[in-house]
């Protein structure tokens, strides 16, 4: 999630302004669309997640890593089979630093030989935090009261492996050493071939995914795989990454600033002195030509030239993105930058704080920092778990694989072009709700980049994308149907966006995410496919209340 700690003076310099009307009365006795619960005779019953009978990966050698599926903290029902625990980063017997992992055998009936990865970013950041509000078998989301069984869990289509990584982050042991990715990558492999061997998995297709800053986490982890030519140990069939970092900063975020909040403007509320003050900024620093000439599809021919780093002088006047940050939190003080429709109040979230700021109400405790958490997990207990380390995950100096030249991320480098000419099953996704790697930043990006023969997309992406409907019995983990985005496909490389998600997407648009992986898996053709999830055979006719879409009733005076 987090990505530069320097967002974080910002937020603390705002405070909300107390408000002192009464309760807003909706005085228009206007019918507004509401989710019915149709069938409210029954309470809501979990299906049963499937059982093997004999499991593939429950063995003497897994024994000590099994995880009570009836046993972890505030989950009222059965999480299923799955292990977690610690595993060494190289097979050296003096070894002490370890990972920290939590696996999922999928619930599918039949053992598909194949494994998905999900990282979260930072860098420092707990891919727990990924299992736990996006696409793990149970969800506690922001501002709700307990966790819930997630209907869009990765685990109905796959083998899911949630790693946190590299040292230092989370519940992970030892000191960080690394200083670029390439030693992340090498760290990363000592921990996987650990983890392949604990279960037998050899040969199997490893599938990478993740987000934010695990765009560089990623692309780098899985040319390591490439470049090991090991495919008995790191036999990888495909990435998938989410609001990624994966190029220069200040083009995925400064050059495309103005047009994001001109774009949503009529939700922003900016005025209009200011943002005339800051348009004629643009056009000083550069960024308006730059915009114009260079994000164009097709993508213009040869590399795009690099413009300063606003960070990089004692003038903040071409810091578009920092100087709207703090403009819209003079507007909305709850304004989320990982998601811009929120507004306050703030909800308390299980994972903590992340930036200086957030809110985090008195005496409330982080779930993976709870003792009884960390002994059901087999971690070691006592560790203070943040959900983004305050500890450098370099060693001692930045990620020299960013720092060394902030342009030159994985999409221009070569590293993420080896990853799509050697899988031709890449796909890279956005939340157009993310203000702080937008779509359009992430696109440009691309531009930049080469693969398979020829230099970025030749189209903007229009075509529609589809998530499938999927009979929504669980009121605490409900997603959007229906056409919610646009996708392109060009050489092996796949782009799509989900107009209602913010930077966390398998959260916010969990069905646009499940059908992502259907393809990445390579169950369903394309975005444009309009057949039911793979794993529903018909319409749900268990037990319960189902949440209907679209039916009106007459709403409360509150
Ligand atoms: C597994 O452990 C049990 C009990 O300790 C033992 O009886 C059995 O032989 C072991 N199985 C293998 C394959 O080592
Ligand atoms: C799993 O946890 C439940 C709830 O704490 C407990 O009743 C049960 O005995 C545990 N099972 C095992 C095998 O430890
Ligand atoms: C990190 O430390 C280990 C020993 O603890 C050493 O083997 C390794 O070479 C170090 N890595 C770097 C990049 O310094
Ligand atoms: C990859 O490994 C195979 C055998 O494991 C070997 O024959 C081949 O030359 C290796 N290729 C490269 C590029 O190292
Ligand atoms: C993104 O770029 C497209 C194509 O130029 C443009 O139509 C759209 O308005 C842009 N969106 C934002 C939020 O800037
Ligand atoms: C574009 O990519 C080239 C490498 O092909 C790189 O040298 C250049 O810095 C990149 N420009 C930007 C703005 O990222
Ligand atoms: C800061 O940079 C802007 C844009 O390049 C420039 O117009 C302005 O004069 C600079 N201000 C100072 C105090 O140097
Ligand atoms: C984790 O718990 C310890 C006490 O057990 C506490 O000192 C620490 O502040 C907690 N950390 C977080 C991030 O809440
Ligand atoms: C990937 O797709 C390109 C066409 O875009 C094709 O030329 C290439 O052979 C494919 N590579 C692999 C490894 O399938
Ligand atoms: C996931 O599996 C559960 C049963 O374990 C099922 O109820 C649910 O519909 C499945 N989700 C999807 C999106 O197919
Ligand atoms: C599910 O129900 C809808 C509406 O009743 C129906 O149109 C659809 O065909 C059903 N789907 C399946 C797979 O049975
Ligand atoms: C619904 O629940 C009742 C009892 O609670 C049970 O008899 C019936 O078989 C259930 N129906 C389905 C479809 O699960």
């Amino acid at each position: 999630m987090k990505l530069l700690s320097l967002f974080s003076t910002l937020l603390c310099a705002t405070t909300a302004v107390a408000g002192n009307s009464p309760h807003k009365r909706n005085v228009f006795n206007k019918a507004k669309p509401v989710l019915e619960r149709r069938v409210a005779n029954e309470p809501f019953r979990h299906p049963e997640i499937q059982k093997r009978a004999s499991s593939f990966f429950a063995t003497n050698k897994t024994a000590p890593f099994s995880v009570n599926g009836t046993g972890i903290p505030e989950v009222n029902f059965d999480v299923g089979e799955s292990y977690a625990g610690l595993l060494p980063i190289s097979d050296d017997p003096a070894e002490t630093r370890k990972l920290f992992f939590w696996f999922f055998p999928s619930t599918q009936a039949k053992v598909q030989e194949e494994v998905v990865i999900w990282l979260n970013g930072g860098p420092g950041c707990s891919s727990l935090s990924g299992l736990l509000t996006e696409n793990g078998p149970f969800t506690w989301e922001s501002g709700t009261v307990a966790p819930v069984q997630n209907p869009y869990s990765w685990t109905n289509l796959t083998n899911m492996l949630w790693i946190e990584q590299p040292i230092g982050v989370g519940y992970t042991q030892g000191t960080p050493n690394i200083t670029n990715e390439v030693e992340l990558a090498a760290e990363f492999r000592g921990f996987y071939k650990s983890f392949v061997d604990l279960f037998g998995l050899y040969n199997w297709k490893t599938y990478i995914t993740g987000e934010s800053y695990a765009g560089y986490y990623v692309p780098y982890i899985a040319d390591g795989f490439i470049q090991a030519n090991d495919t008995k140990y790191f036999n990888l069939a495909g990435i998938s990454i989410n609001d990624p970092i994966i190029g220069d900063e200040t083009v995925q975020q400064q050059v495309v600033m103005l047009p994001y909040v001109e774009f949503w403007q009529n939700l922003l509320y900016l005025n209009e002195s200011f943002m005339e003050t800051i348009r004629a900024h643009d056009k000083e620093c550069g960024y308006t030509d730059y915009y114009n000439k260079y994000f164009t599809f097709p993508a213009p021919q040869g590399p795009i030239p690099v413009l300063p780093d606003p960070y990089n002088s004692e003038n903040y006047t071409c810091d578009q993105f920092d100087n709207f940050y703090a403009a819209i939190l003079q507007v909305n003080p709850c304004f989320n930058i990982y998601h811009i429709t929120e507004t306050c109040p703030h909800p308390f979230s299980q994972l903590g704080i992340v930036n200086t700021g957030d809110y985090q109400p008195p005496g409330a405790q982080v779930y993976f920092n709870r003792t009884d958490v960390q002994e059901a997990l087999h971690a070691v207990v006592g560790t203070n778990w943040m959900q983004c380390t305050d500890v450098n995950v370099f060693g001692n100096g930045n990620d020299s694989s960013r720092a060394s030249d902030a342009s030159v991320g994985p999409a221009n480098n070569g590293v993420l072009q080896r990853v799509i000419e050697y899988t031709n099953n890449t796909i890279v996704g956005s939340g157009d709700l993310d203000m702080l790697l937008s779509t359009n930043g992430t696109l440009f990006a691309i531009q930049n980049m080469t693969w398979n023969g020829a230099q970025g997309l030749n189209e903007y992406p229009s075509t529609l994308l589809y998530a499938p409907d999927h009979p929504e019995y669980n009121g605490g983990a409900l997603a959007g149907s229906g056409y919610q985005g646009v996708w392109t496909k060009e050489r092996g490389l796949t782009f799509y966006t989900a107009r209602l998600a913010g930077h966390e997407l398998p959260g916010y648009t969990p069905g646009v995410a499940y059908r992502m992986l259907e393809i990445l898996l390579g169950r369903v053709e394309d975005f444009s496919s309009t057949e039911s999830f793979t794993t529903q055979s018909g319409n749900y006719t268990g037990n319960g209340t189902i949440y209907k879409r679209g039916v009106v009733e007459m709403e409360n005076l509150l």
